[in-house]
């Protein structure tokens, strides 16, 4: 690229920020070659991805590879029955389905996903392997099933009772309707949940750099409760939910999938960090666009951007209050609060 077109585009960025946020989000030009080797590190959405970090960790603490680590990190919570919002357990579609959508990337731009996956408890894994077993990208639906099943993975029935009884109870006053029946899970100052649904829009998204400097992702979630049928969010949409450029970082989203798809938000994360936003500005940068689009909407909705960057910074930003990030590494192990638009 010539100096002079890189010169335009880090000015019209920098101009689209400026008018949006009201002030430069970049803090410094990005030093976008050197990794903190020998330093890893790995960040997944929510509180739970404390305990999904655990597991990443037994790969990353040993000196694995970053793309192993967020595969094992989140098979954690798709196959914890309790968490309502990914895998065994999640909660169905209006027609009483299950249905997962998953994606992963590598350092080297690989990824692979599954859309609209049912009956397979691990999701990611079925990605993992169309990026590594296929000449494509995605598969969705039977497709995906037939893929996974062909490949020795075991049909199983990942409707719990807890969840079939929710879908239940929600079908007594359901408007069957092509409409978000319930937005998504609010949180007041104190963490706990405001009326408006259960648990939902949860998902984990988890980004890991390891010893080596290199970093993957990964995303998974049974998505929107009481979706229509073959509904499909920002999760498994590369660019959407999660993107990872190995000369830069990665990011990854929690919230109403179609407003991240609009402004395929992970990419954009990752671009502005590109241009020299730390994480937590590139994620602020990121809100801001969905508040700029649809003010009223963006009231009444979650979303939230974790970003992950080459030299092991990390940060967050959501719309509401309640979104958090899990962080592990040689010396931090903590739950973050992320900060918000709204207060
Ligand atoms: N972010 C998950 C979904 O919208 O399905």
């Amino acid at each position: 690229m010539s100096t002079s077109r890189r010169k335009f585009l880090r000015s019209s960025v920098i101009g689209s920020a400026a008018a949006v946020g009201g002030s430069n989000i970049f803090a410094s030009s990005a030093n976008t070659s050197t990794a903190i080797k020998n330093n890893p590190v790995v960040v997944s959405t929510w509180d739970f991805g404390k305990t999904a970090n655990v597991g990443a960790w037994e790969v990353l603490g040993k000196g694995g590879r970053a793309l192993d680590a967020v595969e094992a990190g989140v098979r954690i919570p798709e196959a914890d029955p309790t968490n309502q919002t990914i895998g065994y357990g999640g909660l169905p579609d209006r027609d009483g389905r299950v249905t997962l959508d998953a994606c992963i990337m590598d350092e080297k731009y690989n990824c692979g996903s599954v859309m609209c996956l049912e009956h397979i408890i691990h999701p990611i894994s079925v990605a993992r392997l169309v990026m590594e077993k296929t000449p494509h990208i995605i598969l969705t639906g039977d497709g995906a099933l037939q893929f996974a099943l062909a490949n020795g993975f075991r049909k199983q029935n990942l409707l719990t009772p807890e969840s079939e009884k929710a879908w239940k109870e929600w079908m007594k006053s359901a408007n069957y309707k092509p409409e978000m029946n319930i937005e998504n899970r609010l949180y007041n100052k104190d963490n706990d949940p405001m009326p408006g649904g259960p648990n939902n829009h949860d998902t984990i998204g988890m980004m890991a750099m390891d010893a080596a400097g290199n970093m993957s992702g990964a995303c998974t979630t049974s998505g929107l409760a009481y979706k229509m049928h073959g509904r499909v969010g920002d999760s498994p949409v590369i660019g959407a939910g999660l993107y990872v450029d190995n000369e830069i970082g990665a990011a990854t989203s929690s919230g109403v999938g179609e407003e991240v798809i609009r402004i395929v938000g992970s990419h954009l994360v990752v671009e502005l960090m590109r241009h020299g936003a730390t994480p937590e500005m590139a994620c602020k940068e990121a809100v801001n666009r969905i508040v700029k689009r649809s003010p009223e909407k963006s009231k009444t909705i979650q979303v939230g951007f974790v970003a992950l960057n080459k030299q092991g910074q990390y940060g967050g930003y959501s719309l509401q209050p309640g979104f958090s990030y899990s962080v592990k590494s040689n010396t931090v192990e903590q739950v973050f609060k992320a900060k918000s638009y709204y207060q």
